[in-house]
């Protein structure tokens, strides 16, 4: 058997986890979601989740992944035996899961990318429909699909250290100036002040019990951050027992959170400025991929660049996301099945492309693949609460004394990990089920 890898620095696990978790759900789903009327309440308890619930969880991923040196298909099994086969399982399947449509996400995006630098961009309303159409229907999908998925794989087969590692040292501080310098632009339009208020900064108190409001802040706090996936247990399994996983954790949590505040403010001043309001509120998944580039186009010349900064950026963060997703199926077949690397990766590769196929053609099968799995990875943070917290409760003190984590840190994440998460989680997950049945039958 080769030896395991290893990451060849903790800030390269920082960044490479923060790359996972910084992707196309900051971007897009954070506008998207915080645009469907919570504002200011939606943001309120998408921190008070990440907060309280998300991070305990975020360190439990860590540690079942560091203290088994297991692929997440294996490391539930390694820590409590045959009965947790079905939460290995269930991180395959979500993480194909959501490859399989992020990929589809991903191929419309490069396809904007290449309007905006060599084709041009919508200049109306109309013709941005017409735009979206051609971009997210007939060929031009399937070979931005294909293009994200193969690139994603090149680089997974490549290896943690020289391929995501290096990917993410790269990527991650380049995007953040983009983001930065966007942002900056973006708070000169003349719309920018509204644009924060009627979207982000909006209050209305009755949102807080809204259960489309819970469901949102909920499954954006779980999608952004990686979670409930095995996302976090695969990228542990390459770390020394020195990192300060409580630390990390919360570098990666901080980050996160900065970067869809960032989008945020870049994305609702240019909608607000180009009157673009109603396509927003529409909350399709395509929405930002229909009032951004008419956004930009109103600029001229100068707005095509700006775009082709904007969607590139986009690109760089979700790479640095399905490089990730894609590691989960890819180190559980090395692991159980002792294939090499290259040849998981592109069995992997082939399984998620074949899933994706029905999302490729449909945009309510993909508005729907988004609605189940995000479900599905609240329950994946449940279960890993309760193998944590009650199932084989002295692991995570354990993990965290070996590395010398702090004593008062360690005790209010050991009592969040038994007490608070699992309970939290459980109201969501109950809240978001019911939620997302009752918007079916209503729709
Ligand atoms: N966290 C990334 C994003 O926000 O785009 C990608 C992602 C990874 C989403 C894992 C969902 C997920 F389960």
């Amino acid at each position: 058997m080769t030896e395991r890898e290893q990451w060849k620095s903790g800030l390269g696990f920082v960044l490479a986890a923060a790359g996972s978790a910084v992707g196309l759900g900051n971007l897009w789903g954070f506008a998207y979601r915080a645009s469907q009327g919570g504002g200011l309440a939606f943001l309120l308890l998408y921190v008070i989740v990440v907060l309280v619930v998300c991070l305990p969880v975020l360190v439990g991923e860590m540690i079942l992944g560091r203290s088994t040196a297991s692929s997440p298909f294996v490391a539930p099994i390694k820590l409590a035996g045959n009965n947790w086969k079905p939460l290995g399982f269930l991180f395959a399947l979500a993480s194909c899961g959501i490859l399989s449509f992020y990929a589809v996400i991903m191929g419309w995006t490069v396809d904007t990318l290449f309007h905006s630098l060599f084709v041009g961009l919508p200049s109306d309303m109309r013709e941005a429909g017409d735009f979206f159409g051609r971009i997210s229907s007939g060929k031009s999908v399937f070979i931005g699909q294909i293009f994200s998925l193969g690139l994603t794989a090149l680089v997974v087969s490549a290896g943690v250290r020289r391929g995501i590692e290096r990917l993410t040292r790269w990527c991650m501080p380049l995007l953040f100036l983009l983001l930065l310098f966007l942002a900056l632009w973006s708070a000169t339009l003349p719309g920018a002040i509204e644009g924060y208020t009627s979207f982000l900064f909006k209050w209305d108190a009755s949102q807080l019990l809204d259960k489309t409001t819970i469901r949102n802040a909920f499954t954006q706090a779980f999608f952004s951050l990686s979670l409930g996936i095995g996302i976090m247990v695969a990228y542990s399994s390459y770390l020394g027992k020195k990192n300060k996983l409580p630390k990390e954790a919360f570098q990666v949590a901080s980050f996160d959170t900065a970067v869809g505040l960032l989008a945020g403010m870049i994305t609702f001043p240019i909608v607000l400025s180009f009157g673009l309001k109603d396509v927003i509120s529409e909350s399709t998944v395509g929405a930002l991929f229909i009032a951004l580039p008419t956004g930009f186009a109103n600029l001229g010349g100068i707005g095509r660049l700006l775009a082709a900064l904007f969607f590139g950026l986009a690109f760089i963060a979700a790479i640095t996301s399905s490089v990730s997703l894609l590691e989960v199926p890819v180190s559980s077949m090395m692991d159980t099945l002792s294939w090499n690397r290259r040849k998981s990766v592109w069995v992997s590769t082939l399984i998620v492309f074949l899933l994706g196929i029905p999302s490729a053609l449909s945009l309510d099968f993909l508005g729907n693949m988004d609605a189940i799995f995000n479900v599905l990875l609240i329950l994946g943070g449940f279960l890993i609460a309760i193998l944590l917290g009650w199932v084989v409760p002295s692991r995570y003190d354990e993990d965290l004394s070996a590395s010398d984590s702090n004593l008062r840190v360690r005790k209010y994440l050991v009592f969040m990990i038994r007490w608070i998460s699992p309970t939290v989680i459980a109201c969501g997950l109950i809240i978001s089920i019911y939620d997302l049945f009752f918007n079916w039958v209503a729709s």
